[in-house]
């Protein structure tokens, strides 16, 4: 018999708060319906008082999201507070999650409070949050360095206040899996909370023991596990989602957990936040990097072949990958193409599918094998073009130092050209664009791979580009790769557009 624990999902909080994962409000919306597909049972949709787009992201998220909790973060401060329970307001269920900080170091360096104080100030928030809003997390910052009998004093302050849930933050990646258990079986020991309050585990993987510590913490009695999809956060991450459910799935003889995790979904979840964020997954990342499942040695493909028991200890598909199969081509119809759609967990409306058939002849027109991932990745710049300004028609570029190029772009119903010269061709493109958009970046990364095997493989570009000193992310995918650059430097100068248009119309 398993024991059933909550999945609190912070990929849109604690995740993109880290350096290179920032997502606007449309993109962050996206992937908090994909974490409701995916089954987790809350989403930390952001940080309401940082700033009126995070603020926006949060009460458009408690609006669309209708199967899982949606929280927002809030500093103990009744100004926070308010912030993120207004932000709040239009969720059917939600959680208001307040932290203050309870190491020594902490407490006297940041907050430079007593303990006391912090005991004071925990009740108060925790009280005027229990006042707007029925459900409330309390943390207590960097638990894991903080005296543990302060924590159970902590605890019993935010219980007695109307916390529903206690989570224990391994803040700095410090713990250890023997420690942690102890720490949460003692707090829990101490403290004998009422039934109805849960304890969280919520671990940065500074030392790589992020997972191994969740597994711990469940052990000594936490009921709730904080994670990220692909282990997003800040500095080195928070605990793999993925990594998490499928020790669990995998080794549920040794550690007896369950969660509501549909795990056929943790592919597409992956997939999408890479593609939103345009932080790539490296290829040896357990689960779901691109060679997680691959067998490279002729002994071991020869096992496989025999028996996929011999060297697989999980399958692709049983967590929504598919085996990099060749699907179709030139004469395959819309009927194939929407089948195939269907299998990967796509579903389209009739003119989605319209457009992306015209897509896809155009790609077989220029590429004879088409992957599931080509697929993957016209699905993903159909669903980008809906929400964006302009719209790339076509790029030319010619000569050698300098080059020239010539780009057409499409807004609405407008049609736009214009001409530039530059060091290189995707330099020369991206003067055209600022020609045209009058938006001007300085390009600060630029990285390109190939996403399916063969010559003509498709390119998928990622950028990041600086906009008034903002760093935002683009990708963009062709099979040449020129216009894959010149497709994710457009997607960054229109998430730009988006932002900059969502704080001028504030
Ligand atoms: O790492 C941390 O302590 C946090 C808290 C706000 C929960 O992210
Ligand atoms: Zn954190």
């Amino acid at each position: 018999m398993s024991t059933k624990f909550e999945i609190f999902d912070t990929t849109l909080r604690d995740g993109e708060q880290s350096p290179g994962a920032s997502m606007n409000v449309q993109e962050k919306l996206q992937m908090a319906l994909q974490l409701e597909k995916l089954g987790v049972d809350t989403i930390e949709a952001g940080f309401p008082i940082a700033s009126k787009q995070e603020f926006e992201a949060v009460q458009k998220i408690a609006k669309a999201v209708k199967k899982c909790r949606v929280a927002g973060l809030a500093r103990a401060l009744d100004e926070d507070i308010k912030c993120a329970a207004e932000a709040l307001k239009p969720a059917e269920k939600s959680t208001l999650h307040t932290f203050i900080a309870s190491s020594p170091i902490h407490m006297e360096y940041k907050l430079k409070m007593s303990p006391k104080q912090v005991l004071e100030r925990a009740k108060e928030a925790v009280k005027l949050a229990k006042s707007l809003i029925p459900r409330v997390e309390f943390s207590a910052e960097d638990a894991t360095r903080s005296e543990w009998d302060f924590l159970v004093e902590l605890t019993k302050v935010a219980i007695d206040a109307g916390a529903d849930v206690i989570n224990l933050p391994d803040t700095v990646g410090y713990i250890t899996p023997s420690e942690i258990k102890e720490m949460f079986a003692y707090v829990i020991e101490k403290v004998q909370p009422p039934e109805n309050v849960i304890f969280s585990c919520h671990n940065h993987n500074d030392l790589g023991l992020a997972v191994s510590n969740a597994l711990a913490a469940l052990e000594g009695g936490a009921r709730q596990i904080e994670c990220t999809v692909n282990g997003i956060g800040e500095r080195a991450g928070n605990t793999s989602m993925e990594e998490l459910v499928m020790v669990l799935h995998t080794r549920n003889d040794i550690y007896p957990y369950s969660c509501n995790i549909v795990t056929t979904e943790i592919m597409p979840s992956s997939n999408l936040l890479s593609k939103l964020t345009g932080l790539k997954v490296p290829y040896n990342k357990p689960i779901v990097g691109r060679n997680a499942f691959a067998h490279e040695s002729g002994i071991h493909q020869h096992g496989v072949i025999a028996n996929t028991k011999t060297y697989e200890i999980m399958t692709p598909e049983m967590i929504g990958n598919v085996r990099s199969t060749l699907v179709l081509g030139k004469h395959s119809g819309r009927a194939g193409l929407a089948k195939r759609c269907e299998d990967l967990g796509y579903s389209l409306n009739k003119e989605e599918l319209d457009k992306l058939y015209e897509k896809f002849m155009a790609l077989a027109e220029r590429k004879k094998e088409i992957y599931d991932e080509d697929i993957i990745l016209l699905i993903v710049s159909l669903h980008q073009e809906q929400i964006e300004t302009y719209h790339l028609e076509q790029v030319r570029t010619a000569g050698h130092d300098p080059y020239t190029a010539l780009v057409k772009l499409r807004k609405g119903d407008e049609h736009l050209m214009d001409t530039a010269i530059g060091d290189g061709p995707v330099d020369a493109a991206c003067k055209a664009i600022e020609r045209i958009t009058g938006v001007s970046g300085q390009l600060e990364q630029f990285d390109i791979r190939a996403t399916t095997p063969g010559k003509d493989a498709i390119g998928e570009a990622t950028v990041v580009v600086k906009f008034n000193g903002k760093s935002i992310t683009g990708n963009g995918s062709s099979t040449d790769i020129v216009e894959a650059a010149v497709r994710a430097y457009l997607n960054a100068v229109n998430k730009y557009i988006a932002i900059r248009d969502a704080l001028e119309n504030h």
